[in-house]
C-alpha cells in the first residue's frame, strides 16, 4: 500500500514524539511492504515563529492532499502566561480541525496490568476497562462567538449546536458501539444547558436506528465521578466539545499516565491522528517525553487505513515495552528509558530483530 501522510510535529515534545511514530511506521513499511510519503509542515507556535502565522495555508493544502495526518501537540507558556496575546498557537489546531472538518474525535482508553500499580484507583477498579470517548471537535464553546468588552471587565464564549452536528456524531458513536459491548452512553448537562437537551433530544432520535445499542444519560459532573470510582462500567461516551476535552484527560489517570493516550479525529476529508497529551514543555528536546500516544496514534492510522494486522503488531510492541518495563520517565522516574530508546525497541520488535537478552 502507498499512502502519503503530512505530519505536523508542532510544539514542545511534539517533535520528539512524532518522529518515534514515523520511525515505527517505517519498520512496519518494511516489514509488510508499504510505502510512505511523509511531508512535514508546520503548526503551533514554531508556525508562528516562522511565520506568524499558527497554521500557513500551505499546512492545510498539504493536509488536504494528504491521506492522513500525524500530529504531535501544540502550544507554548509564553501564550499562555499572556492572556491579551492575539496570535495564540492552539488557534492552528483549532483552525485545521475546523477547516478538514474533524468533527469525531475517538479517544481510546485502555489499561495495561503491568501499569496498574501507577493508577491512583485500586486494582480492582481496573479490571475491564476499556472504553472509548466520543468527543464533537468541531462546535460548541470552543467555536462559539468569542468577546471582550472594551472595558475588559466582561467576557462572552458563546455555546452554540444544531441538530446536524449532533447527528454526525452520534451516528458514528453509535456505530461504535455496535461493534463493541453496545453500550452507549451520553454524558451532558442536560439540568441546565439547552445545547445539552437538544443533545438529549437528537440521541434519543438516532438510537432508533440502533435498537440493539443500550443507551444511557449521565451529567457530566457525575460522569466524571462515576469514570474513577467504577470505570469498567463504560463502553462509548458520547459528549460536546469541552466535556470531552476534560473527561478525555481525566480518564487518562487510569492508564498510568496521560502519555499513553492516542486519539484519531475523523470527518469529512482527511483523518488526522495524534496523542491526546499537551506539548509538555518542560521535557521537550531532553528525550524523556513517552512516544506511546504517538506511536498508538499511529497504529489508530494503520487501523483506518484498513491494515489491522499491522496495527495489531504495533500494539503488540507496545504492550511488549511496558509488560519488560522499558518505560520512560513519568512511568518509573528511576529506571527509564529515553524516548528514542523505547521507538527503536518498538521498531526492533516489529523487524523481528529484537535481542530482548542483550536489553
Ligand atoms: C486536546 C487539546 C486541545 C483541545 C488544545 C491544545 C486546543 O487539549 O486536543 O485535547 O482543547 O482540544
Ligand atoms: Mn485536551
Amino acid at each position: 500500500m502507498k499512502k502519503n501522510i503530512a505530519v505536523i510535529h508542532g510544539d514542545g515534545i511534539g517533535p520528539e514524539v512524532t518522529t518515534q511514530a514515523t520511525k515505527v511506521l517505517h519498520a512496519i513499511a518494511e516489514k509488510f511492504n508499504h510505502e510512505w510519503q511523509f511531508t512535514d509542515c508546520l503548526m503551533g507556535a514554531v508556525a508562528i515563529d516562522k511565520t506568524g502565522n499558527p497554521l500557513p495555508d500551505e499546512t492545510i493544502e498539504v493536509c488536504l492532499n494528504s491521506d492522513a495526518i500525524l500530529f504531535g501537540a501544540i502550544g507554548d507558556p509564553k501564550y499562555d502566561n499572556d492572556p491579551s496575546a492575539k496570535v495564540r498557537p492552539e488557534q492552528g489546531l483549532l483552525k485545521l480541525r475546523k477547516a478538514l472538518q474533524l468533527y469525531a474525535n475517538v479517544r481510546p482508553v485502555t489499561t495495561y496490568p503491568a501499569l496498574h500499580h501507577l493508577s491512583p484507583l485500586k486494582e480492582k477498579q481496573l479490571k475491564n476497562v476499556d472504553f472509548v470517548i466520543y468527543r464533537e471537535l468541531t462546535g460548541g464553546i470552543y467555536f462559539g462567538k468569542k468577546e471582550l468588552s472594551s472595558d475588559k471587565t466582561q467576557a462572552i464564549d458563546e455555546c452554540i449546536y444544531n441538530t446536524n452536528e449532533i447527528e454526525r456524531i452520534a451516528h458514528a458513536a453509535f456505530k461504535a458501539a455496535m461493534q463493541r459491548k453496545k453500550q452507549l452512553t451520553l454524558v451532558d448537562k442536560a439540568n441546565v444547558l439547552e445545547t445539552s437537551r437538544l443533545w438529549r433530544s437528537v440521541v434519543q432520535n438516532v438510537a432508533q436506528n440502533y435498537t440493539d445499542v443500550k443507551v444511557s444519560y449521565l451529567f457530566v459532573d457525575n460522569a466524571a465521578m462515576q469514570i474513577i470510582l467504577n470505570p469498567a462500567q463504560f463502553d462509548v461516551i458520547l459528549t460536546e466539545n469541552m466535556f470531552g476535552d476534560i473527561l478525555s484527560d481525566e480518564a487518562s489517570v487510569l492508564s498510568g499516565s496521560l502519555g499513553l493516550l492516542p486519539s484519531a479525529s475523523f470527518g469529512i476529508s482527511t483523518a488526522l491522528f495524534e496523542p491526546i497529551h499537551g506539548s509538555y514543555p518542560q521535557a521537550a528536546g531532553k528525550d524523556i517525553a513517552n512516544p506511546l500516544g504517538a506511536i498508538l496514534s499511529a497504529a489508530m492510522m494503520l487501523d483506518y487505513f484498513g491494515l489491522n494486522t499491522e496495527a495489531a503488531v504495533v500494539k503488540a510492541a507496545v504492550n511488549w515495552t511496558l509488560t519488560h518495563k522499558f518505560v520512560t520517565k513519568d512511568i518509573d522516574p528511576i529506571n527509564f528509558y529515553f524516548t528514542s530508546t523505547i521507538g527503536e525497541l518498538i521498531c526492533d520488535f516489529i523487524s523481528g530483530n529484537n535481542n530482548f537478552e542483550d536489553i
